[in-house]
């Protein structure tokens, strides 16, 4: 077999919808406070999508922003995979509609579910691509509009979620730069602790669907939260072992932004001190796949790193899926 190529990240962009909601804004539509959704989740405020927003059109504003990045034009792209559990429609899938939209018409298109964990696993399939040289540009699109599936009387997750959209262009680099190493997991025991049951083959939409409340998110809290943090620190020594790199050589920990406690836990479990770890859930919530990639736009925007950087990419979610990605730019 020829040799494997590494492949890296070589560009990023962020989109997140004007519209903000405040915790103060929440409080006139549920039974809750911004004392309660501080100190218990740690979220301010989060982004709302506009009624003709979509996942696609978010996702298709940070793609280009991500390509601009990279200096790449959207003829050039040879894979679109989008990470997403809100897709525009369930078929056809968001990448081919974000493809529409870029005019990027060599491009294969899919998308990938693994809920909060999809842009992890969108970024391990892309570095495989471009490591055996099956596709030299993959363009890789995490987009949630998780406004359309919050269920908006119930406080338990109302105050949880957002919109946003973050796209990372992945190519073969020069190392030492490059993604180092990935690692996947999942439980499909757990998968009711943390699920949207309407709308697909085992419960098709109907009257009863639609009033049982079945095609919003359904939690059970604090179930998510026992598993969250340790599976986060399990993905993140795995990954390390694997690439033979030690917690103290990590530049930046992005962890996906569901809770500010689980994240405090994971970094604790993980020996990283919270100087190391990247944190904007105050200012757009959970938004589930796009979380990561948001960040680690974010990030490199920032120049909280740049060439050189040893980021950790960790995620949790629905599933459950958890898995990490570390990288460097
Ligand atoms: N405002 C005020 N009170 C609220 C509330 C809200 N928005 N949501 C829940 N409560 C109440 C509950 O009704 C409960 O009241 P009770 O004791 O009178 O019954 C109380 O707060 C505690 O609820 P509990 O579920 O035990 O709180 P918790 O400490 O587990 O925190 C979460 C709740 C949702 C913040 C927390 O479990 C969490 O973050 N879980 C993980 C969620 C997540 O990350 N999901 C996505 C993963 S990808």
């Amino acid at each position: 077999m020829a040799e494997l190529l590494t492949a890296g990240v070589v560009g990023t962009g962020m989109y997140v919808p004007e519209k903000v909601l405040t915790n103060a804004d929440l409080e006139k539509m549920v039974d809750t406070n911004d004392e309660w959704i501080t100190s218990r989740v740690g979220i301010k405020e989060r982004r709302i999508a506009a009624p003709g927003e979509t996942t696609s059109s978010m996702g298709a504003a940070a793609a280009r922003a991500a390509l601009a990045d990279a200096g790449i034009t959207a003829a050039e792209v040879d894979l679109i995979i989008t990470a997403t559990i809100t897709p525009d429609m369930p078929w056809p899938s968001t990448a081919c509609f974000i493809q529409r939209a870029l005019g990027a018409t060599r491009a294969a298109c899919f998308d990938v579910e693994a809920a909060c964990t999809g842009f992890v696993y969108a970024l391990s399939l892309a570095r495989n691509y471009v490591a055996t040289g099956m596709y030299r540009t993959v363009l890789v699109v995490a987009a949630e509009t998780l406004s359309r599936i919050t269920d908006w009387e119930d406080r338990n997750t109302a105050v949880l979620f957002g919109d946003a959209a973050g796209a990372a262009v992945i190519k073969a680099v020069a190392p030492p730069a490059g993604i180092l190493a990935t690692h996947l997991g999942a439980d499909g025991s757990k998968g009711e602790l943390l699920e949207m049951p309407g709308g697909g083959s085992r419960h098709p939409t109907s009257h009863e669907t639609v009033e049982a409340r079945m095609h919003f998110i359904r939690m059970k809290g604090n179930e998510v939260f026992k598993h969250a943090a340790r599976a986060m620190a399990h993905s993140n020594s795995e990954v390390l072992a694997k690439a033979g790199i030690t917690i103290d050589q990590v530049d930046l920990l992005i962890p996906h932004q569901a809770n500010m406690r689980i994240i405090e836990a994971a970094a604790r479990l993980s020996k990283l001190p919270m100087e190391k770890v990247y944190l904007n859930l105050m200012h757009y919530g959970n938004t589930s796949a796009a979380t990561t990639a948001v960040a680690l736009a974010e990030a490199r925007r920032d120049k909280r790193v740049g060439p050189g950087s040893l980021c950790l990419l960790v995620a949790f979610g629905g599933g459950f899926t958890w898995g990490a990605c570390l990288l460097r730019l």
